[in-house]
């Protein structure tokens, strides 16, 4: 079934990329551009991700929020490899 009829993107398509680490209807636009023309999709993709597309969305919730003080977080200066 076409959940994205502007680009023609179908529920197992927007399932797959959500099973890819795409968490967000904006991942999936960049996925696939879905909602990205008239927004007529966007919320049936929100429905999508919200019923347990995303295996990532509970991996986030199982860990610890990652807070650093200015202090702690790592300096890098022009010129440093990457
Ligand atoms: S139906 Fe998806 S952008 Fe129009």
């Amino acid at each position: 079934m076409f959940v994205c009829s502007c680009f023609g993107i179908t529920e197992q398509q927007v399932k797959q990329h959500a099973a890819d680490g795409a968490c967000t209807p904006r991942q999936i636009a960049s996925a696939c551009k879905a909602g990205t023309d008239c927004g007529g999709c966007v919320r049936r993709i929100q429905a999508l991700l919200g019923r347990g597309a995303c295996p990532r969305r509970e991996q986030i919730a199982e860990r610890p929020p990652v807070l650093v003080t200015a202090a702690e977080a790592p300096v890098r200066r022009l010129g440093d490899a990457a």
